[in-house]
């Protein structure tokens, strides 16, 4: 049973980018139960129609490259045309690999950086443009606590994300006084996903998992509460913070994330 009021979201529009798989999934899930019409965008249209069936007729499939600013400009302008405004934008889509430095290629770095920053500034700028200037609203990026040590193999994640929070707290200044809170979240270790399943190395879940105070990795529907807790009233007075949920795996010592 969810922590939070039944209706907590009802009557407001959110878009969730990476919203048709894994914890962006997880995420829509939750703003949906919680009384919320929710637009998700993704390359894979067939994915996000499915996700879109399953979730019911409040979540609306929009396909799109979020490192396409004029695509992403229309797919924002023609929702809020339909939906009257956009009260809730959480910025989760994103790439990753393990990779050395030495070998990644700069268009290698380059597309983990255009998706996860240029993509994050792209969807929040049209965001701003097309309605929260006028009416406020709540951004949330999903960030990561990798770039707080230092990561091996994740130098493009690393520095993607890093700029991530650069830009929740740049953006929270700047667009504060239009009534616009931008926050993140930064989950560690997340089971059934994508991400985990990308660099987790073969054989260390047991020694991870005993790394982390908490004793686990976390769970998709956890990092949907961070988010909903940031998205929400409750968090009125939050901007410009990045909430860690990870179980304090970063706190502990060298890790993967
Ligand atoms: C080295 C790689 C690589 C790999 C791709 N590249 N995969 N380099 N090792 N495993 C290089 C390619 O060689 C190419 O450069 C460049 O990256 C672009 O590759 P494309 O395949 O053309 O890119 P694209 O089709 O745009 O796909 C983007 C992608 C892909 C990131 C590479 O994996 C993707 O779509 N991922 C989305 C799903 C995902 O990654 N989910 C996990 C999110 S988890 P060259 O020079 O060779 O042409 C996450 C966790 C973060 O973000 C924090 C965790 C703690
Ligand atoms: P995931 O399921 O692969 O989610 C990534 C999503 O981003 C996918 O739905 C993907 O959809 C979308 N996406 C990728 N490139 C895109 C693009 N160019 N334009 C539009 N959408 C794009 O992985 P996940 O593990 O759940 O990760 C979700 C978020 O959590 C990410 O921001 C990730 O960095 C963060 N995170 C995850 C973990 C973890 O343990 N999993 C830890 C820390 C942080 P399409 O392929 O359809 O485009």
């Amino acid at each position: 049973m969810s922590a939070f009021r039944s209706d907590l979201f009802e009557g407001k529009v959110a878009l969730v980018t990476g919203g048709g798989s894994g914890i962006g999934r997880g995420i829509v899930a939750a703003l949906v139960e919680h009384g919320a019409t929710v637009a998700i965008m993704g390359r894979n249209a067939e994915r996000l129609e499915a996700t879109a069936a399953e979730l019911g007729s409040r979540c609306v499939p929009l396909a799109g490259d979020v490192r396409d600013a004029d695509a992403v400009t229309a797919l924002v302008e023609g929702l809020v045309a339909r939906c009257g405004r956009l009260d809730v934008l959480v910025n989760g889509a994103a790439g990753n690999f393990l990779a050395p430095a030495a070998t990644l290629s700069s268009k290698g770095f380059r597309t983990v950086l255009e998706i996860d920053t240029v993509g994050t500034y792209n969807v929040s700028r049209a965001a701003f443009l097309a309605s929260m200037r006028e009416a406020g609203g709540a951004i949330v990026n999903i960030s990561a606590t990798l770039h707080y040590g230092g990561t091996p193999m994740q130098v493009h994640a690393a520095s993607a994300k890093a700029a991530i929070d650069a830009m929740t707290r740049t953006l929270a200044v700047e667009w504060g006084p239009a009534g616009i809170r931008v926050n993140a979240v930064a989950p560690g270790p997340i089971e059934d996903t994508e991400g985990l399943s990308r660099l987790l190395p073969e054989g260390m879940r047991a020694a991870m998992e005993r790394s982390i105070p908490l004793r686990r990795f976390g769970r998709i529907p956890e990092i949907a509460d961070a988010v909903l807790f940031l998205a929400s009233d409750a968090a009125s007075l939050v901007t410009g913070a990045v909430l860690v949920a990870d179980g304090g795996a970063w706190l502990a010592g060298p890790a993967l994330m």
